[in-house]
């Protein structure tokens, strides 16, 4: 950003240091938010405020207090020219974490922005302890007296209003990687004023596509009485015009397509394949998803469960590989859910599985992105069939990691219709309805017999999709709202 101070601002740290029996270790969170931005912000440069959330965070033994200078060989990336950035924790107590993270962001938020009513409860200390998590993340920036501030996702709402009124002159960006809800949704937020003016305090504010940006500046339009709306799609507010825009997050293709190419992909699917008995010829379908209702992991196992009911013929012709991690485990829904999936993976084997056929495995171990890419590689079809995804970066790294040549046979893709990505890559990805069993079932079936042909077809439409928007892409497109430099209006 030239000579431009930058801050980003993030509930997720990107590396956490913990304890493992005494010995202090350093882990990646599993989650796209820090997936995408690792590279991006290494690129960019400045300072990362984030929450401390590992044990070791702030042990001075581990890492300095506060202000940690990431160890070169992190901070600098993999090439010379990455200027790499700093990392500036936030100590947050336990209290507030219980309930600004595991709380309102997670148990308010995160199912509003996913339509999903069930989960939401809006204890009374929730609310308090957000506006004070968000105070200090604004604090923290504002000691560091940026030029320019990029806040990410659903934590932050409240802390563009603080730092706006901190410093005035500041350029303040908002990248939400959720969906944003219909106002007939968002409603069911007590607080939905408050948090609307608290994101009009940027001066931008950016979503995976058109139509969250278009539900954002209708919730807008209907709950911030003193915001207009102009006929160019900006909202002038207190005096600011504030720019909504949408720009589709992307992963790094040829870095996936590498791991997917490295020995150690393939060493990590040999090692899995002799550990659970799987034949070469044996159809792989798998599942990567973090261990989260919105995820649509039961229906997943409901369909496959229906398509080998009305498939006899099936049985003992593909494995389903269920890569999963655990999150957000002190919230009980997460709980419930996590037991919901072992539950029905046993269920699959007791009602289907045969005495030399096991249809479901579960994986659960932490591996990295080059093994993760092996599973990739070996997959005959991936199902991802969340119920509400911002976007889903699991669908754009499966199809990164196919191979590309006449000699490989490529996976298909099975795709919740309900995903950000199902933009892109559909129809080349078959598309699903997680909730209808039956047609999901049939869909799955479907992938499995697709001849090698069509899968090439199919991989190269979506290759390319995902190509076109790509992590680099996306980081344009935020360094021109980052700057200034390009109007940003959503047009649809
Ligand atoms: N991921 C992983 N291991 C898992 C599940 C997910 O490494 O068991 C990674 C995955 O490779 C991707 C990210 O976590 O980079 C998930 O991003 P996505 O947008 O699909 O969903 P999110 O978890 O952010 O809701
Ligand atoms: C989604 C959210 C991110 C979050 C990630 C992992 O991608 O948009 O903000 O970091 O899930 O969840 P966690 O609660 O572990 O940060």
């Amino acid at each position: 950003l030239g000579d431009r101070s930058l801050v980003v601002a993030s509930n997720r740290e990107p590396y956490v240091h913990d304890y493992d029996d005494g010995e202090p270790t350093v882990e990646r969170p599993t989650g796209g938010l820090v997936t995408a931005l690792d590279g991006v912000v290494a690129e960019t440069g400045g300072t990362w405020v984030a929450w401390g959330s590992g044990d070791a965070d702030f042990d001075p033994a581990v890492a300095p207090n506060g202000r940690v200078d990431l160890p070169p060989e992190v901070a600098t990336g993999d090439s010379d020219d990455r200027p790499g950035y700093t990392l500036s924790r936030l100590d947050l107590p336990r209290r507030l974490v219980e309930n600004y993270y595991y709380g309102y962001s997670n148990q308010v938020l995160w199912p509003i922005c996913h339509l999903e009513a069930d989960p939401v409860n809006v204890a009374p200390d929730f609310a308090p302890a957000y506006r004070e998590a968000n105070r200090r993340f604004a604090e923290r920036i504002c000691d560091a007296d940026p030029d320019v501030v990029w806040f990410q996702d659903y934590h932050l709402a409240l802390a563009p209003g603080d730092v706006r009124e901190a410093i005035p002159d500041a350029r303040l960006v908002h990248f939400w990687h959720v969906p944003w809800p219909t106002p007939e949704f968002f409603e069911i937020c007590p607080q939905a004023t408050e948090l609307l003016r608290g994101l009009l305090g940027n001066d931008a504010v950016g979503f995976h596509l058109d139509r969250y940006a278009a539900n954002f500046r209708e919730c807008v339009a209907r709950f911030v009485p003193d915001a207009a709306l102009t006929p160019a799609g900006e909202i002038r507010y207190e005096g600011r015009t504030v720019e909504t825009y949408a720009s589709p997050i992307g992963v790094d293709t040829d870095r996936v397509a590498a791991n997917a190419a490295s020995d150690a992909a393939e060493h990590y699917w040999e090692r899995v394949a002799a550990r659970y008995d799987l034949p070469a010829d044996r159809s792989i379908v798998l599942g990567v998803d973090r261990l989260d209702y919105t995820k649509g992991i039961v229906e997943r196992l409901d369909a496959l469960s229906y398509l080998l009911e009305q498939n006899p013929g099936l049985v003992g012709e593909f494995t389903y590989v269920q890569k999963g991690t655990r999150t957000r485990d002190r919230i009980p829904a997460y709980r419930r859910y996590y037991d919901d999936v072992r539950a029905r993976i046993n269920e699959l084997d007791r009602v289907h599985g045969t005495e030399d056929w096991t249809p479901a495995i579960y994986i659960e171990e932490g591996i990295d992105d080059r093994e993760l890419a092996g599973l990739y590689r070996h997959a005959d079809v991936a199902v991802v069939s969340s119920r509400r995804d911002g976007m889903n970066l699991v669908a754009k790294e499966f199809v990164a990691a196919q191979g590309a040549t006449a000699a490989d046979t490529p996976g298909v893709l099975v795709l919740s219709r309900f995903v950000g990505a199902a933009e892109a890559l559909c129809p080349a990805a078959l598309p699903v309805n997680p909730y209808d069993v039956s047609g999901f079932a049939s869909t799955i079936g479907e992938a499995l017999g697709m001849d090698a042909d069509e899968r090439r077809e199919r991989i190269g439409t979506m290759q390319a999709a995902v190509r076109e928007q790509d992590i680099d892409a996306w980081l344009a497109a935020q360094k021109q709202v980052l700057t200034g430099t390009a109007s940003v209006v959503a047009d649809d």
